[in-house]
This record gives structure tokens, C-alpha cells and sequence, in this order.
């Protein structure tokens, strides 16, 4: 009985650390889903016509990447070992064998936003200010975001 209890004790420790590690994933998936949706489904959006030239949503996209993106080191400091369920993307093992490294691709992006901050006052500067991010956001997703699916 009492070594029953024991196993039925481990069998629910291991499962609450892997729903503790799913939810850091979700946590740090959230994070990029957040600044997607400023850079792509606001800014883009704008840049390709898709949408009206809007300045109060550029403003509020782009403090909200100021706000998000240095959170990225803290959010990944962690290693769910998993990917979430059903994603597109996942992360790179190498994020912590390289974590410093890593984290050095995050003060260029934050440098690209504070340089938009202010200068977007119509579609073509506001363009020029998309591709600044996204170059940067790309530097880091190239060497640690997996594609899954
Ligand atoms: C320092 C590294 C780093 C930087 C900088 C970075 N990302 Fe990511 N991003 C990742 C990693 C790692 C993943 C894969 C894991 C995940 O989705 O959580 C990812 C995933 C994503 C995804 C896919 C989410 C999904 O699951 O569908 C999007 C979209 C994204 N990032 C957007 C952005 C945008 C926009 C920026 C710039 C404003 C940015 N990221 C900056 C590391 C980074």
C-alpha cells in the first residue's frame, strides 16, 4: 500500500513538471505571438496596403515591441525541452548552449525599435522601419527557431 502511494506520488511529481515545462513553452511562444502580431498583423499589414495608414495603432504597436521585446532573455531563460502542442515553430536546443549568445541578438532589435520610435509618419517611413525590425527579429530566428511543420 504504502509503496503504491509512493509510485502514485512520482507518477504525478513527473506529471506536474512536464505541464510546468509545456506552460513555459506556451509562455515564451506567447511572448514572440505578441510581437508578431504588432510587427506583422498591424505594421504589415499597413506596409502592404492591406490596411489603412494608421497612426495611432503604429504608435501603439511600436510601444508595445519596446515594451515585449527586452523580455525575451528573461521569458527563454528557462528550457522547456518541448515544443507546444501543434506548433509551427519551436526552439533550438542551442538557445542554452549559447544562451549569451542568444541574448545578444535581443539589443539590436530593441536599438531598431527605438530608432522607429517617433520618425513613422507615413507608409514609406513606416516601411522603412518594418524591414530595420524584421531584419533584426530574423538575425536571431535563423540560428535558434526550428521550423516543425
Ligand atoms: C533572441 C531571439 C529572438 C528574437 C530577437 C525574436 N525572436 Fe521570435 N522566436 C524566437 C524563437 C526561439 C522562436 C521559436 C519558439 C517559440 O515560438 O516560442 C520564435 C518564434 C517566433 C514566431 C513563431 C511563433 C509561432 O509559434 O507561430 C514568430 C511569429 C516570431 N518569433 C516573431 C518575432 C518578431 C516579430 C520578432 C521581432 C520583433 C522576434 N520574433 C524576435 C526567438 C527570437
Amino acid at each position: 500500500m504504502m509503496r503504491m502511494m509512493v509510485v502514485m506520488g512520482s507518477l504525478l511529481l513527473g506529471a506536474g513538471a512536464v505541464m510546468a515545462q509545456q506552460e513555459v513553452a506556451v509562455q515564451q511562444d506567447n511572448l514572440m505571438r505578441g510581437q508578431a502580431k504588432s510587427l506583422y498583423t498591424v505594421i504589415l499589414k499597413m506596409v502592404k496596403g492591406e490596411t489603412h495608414y494608421n497612426q495611432a495603432a503604429v504608435d501603439a504597436a511600436i510601444k508595445d515591441l519596446e515594451e515585449s521585446v527586452p523580455r525575451i532573455a528573461t521569458v527563454f531563460a528557462t528550457n522547456p525541452k518541448q515544443n507546444v502542442v501543434n506548433a509551427t515553430y519551436g526552439s533550438s536546443q542551442k538557445i542554452w548552449q549559447n544562451k549569451a549568445d542568444f541574448d545578444s541578438r535581443v539589443p539590436p532589435v530593441v536599438k531598431a525599435i527605438a530608432n522607429a520610435k517617433g520618425k513613422v509618419k507615413d507608409v514609406a517611413s513606416l516601411k522603412v522601419a518594418y524591414n530595420n525590425i524584421n531584419d533584426r527579429c530574423n538575425d536571431c530566428h535563423e540560428t535558434y527557431r526550428v521550423k516543425l511543420k
